[in-house]
């Protein structure tokens, strides 16, 4: 019979897992939050991931469990582990991908390099920490957040009222310094239960709006002092936190040449969409060899360089197809990737890869392919 892996959340993470377990024969099955999702394909069953019984009837016929974002809750992942589900990765370590103020304060502990920071309950937690960090910082809801939602920079403390009007009691807010960054990069690891690892090489992320734009694999100009330095981190966090499956770790290269962790995610991620095409191993295979335990792939470039442009928003007439004859003809050596998601302001709807020997022209190739789904 053939390996069962399930995949809660039906977006374009879990629709991108569908092609390589069609090539491996693993039989891919999603719960999707709702009809027509962009992993609609593989949807075995519709249902609300918070809800446990949901869960436990979807899970019931999967060897493996994993993850298209990180919103279950921990009740849910315990009760499944309770129950001898294999989750992958596990409420142990998926809790700090979960909660920004638990990673900060774990990533500590492990002595990882990262910006100053603080837990701030209230207003003036938080002018305390401005008057410490030269009026400005950085303050992040620790839950929920994604693409820049939950993530403000404030110079006084009145900039978060609205935030820490909606905190609970007990609750915080995270607060970071404001950091001066060169550039922000990103390290995968991908991690089998068993502790075998594998490292891509690190990339640079452009973040427009805090949202991922575009990103050039490897970082260019990358030394191997800076590349060891982001694989060193990532391993130390992998192997810290117990991660099974893809993680990436969202770094700041500061100004003074320094490496600081901004965040973590444990499932692909959007910096690691150029190895679909430009890497031996794509994360999506990656990401299902790791969580069923299976040996991991090469994860070496296959050409010099490689570049990811997101398609953000997508064609005014929401039609991919209608511009598929130009841009297919116009850019041969582009790999285009939409997510059957309808076209709507600043929505992540598809992405172009390029790959090859010259970093300018594959940037050009991958801009000039996606400004066509524009
Ligand atoms: N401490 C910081 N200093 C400077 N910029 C930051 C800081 N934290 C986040 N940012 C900027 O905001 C973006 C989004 O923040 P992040 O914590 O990664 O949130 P999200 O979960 O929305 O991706 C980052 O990619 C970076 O551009
Ligand atoms: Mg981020």
């Amino acid at each position: 019979m053939a390996l069962r892996v399930g995949v809660i959340g039906g977006g374009q993470l879990a629709r991108m897992m569908i092609a390589p377990a069609v090539e491996l024969g693993i039989d891919i099955r999603v719960l999707a939050e709702s009809e027509g999702m962009s992993a609609q394909l593989a949807a075995s069953a519709v249902g609300d991931y918070k809800d446990i019984e949901t869960v436990r009837a979807f899970v019931k016929d999967v060897d493996v469990v994993t993850f298209d974002h990180e919103h279950v809750p921990q009740e849910v992942l315990r009760a499944l582990v309770a129950d001898g589900v294999a989750v992958h990765p596990g409420p142990d370590a998926l809790r700090f991908a979960q909660d920004k103020l638990d990673m900060r304060a774990r990533l500590a502990e492990l002595g990882v390099p990262q910006p100053d920071w603080a837990r701030a309950a209230n207003a003036s937690e938080l002018q305390a920490f401005l008057d410490d960090h030269g009026g400005a910082a950085v303050v992040k809801t620790p839950r929920g957040g994604y693409d820049g939602k939950g993530v403000r920079v404030v110079r006084s403390a009145d900039d978060a009222a609205d935030w820490f009007a909606r905190t609970a009691e007990g609750d915080a807010l995270l607060v970071e310094e404001l950091v001066s960054f060169r550039r922000e990069l990103a390290q995968q690891i991908a991690r089998r239960p068993s502790g075998q690892m594998v490292a891509y090489p690190v990339v640079e992320t452009v973040q427009r709006d805090g949202v991922c734009a575009e990103v050039f694999a490897p970082a260019p100009g990358a030394g191997d002092r800076l590349a060891q330095m982001a694989e060193v981190i990532g391993r130390q966090i992998a192997d810290g936190l117990g991660v099974t499956g893809m993680l990436a770790v969202e770094l700041f290269e500061t100004d003074d040449e320094r490496i600081l962790v901004n965040e973590l995610a444990m499932r692909p991620h959007n910096s690691g969409h150029w190895s679909q095409d430009g890497a031996v191993t794509g994360q999506f295979e990656q990401h299902l060899r790791a969580v069923a335990d299976l040996p991991l792939g090469d994860p070496s470039p296959r050409a010099p360089y490689s570049a990811m442009v997101n398609i953000l928003g997508g064609p005014a007439d929401g039609s991919f197809e209608s511009r598929f004859d130009i841009a297919m003809t116009e850019h041969p050596d582009a790999k285009i990737h939409t997510y059957g998601k309808a076209a709507r302001p600043g929505r992540k709807v598809g992405h172009i890869n390029a790959s090859g020997d010259d970093l300018d022209d594959v940037v050009y190739t991958a801009r000039a392919a996606a400004a066509h789904f524009a």
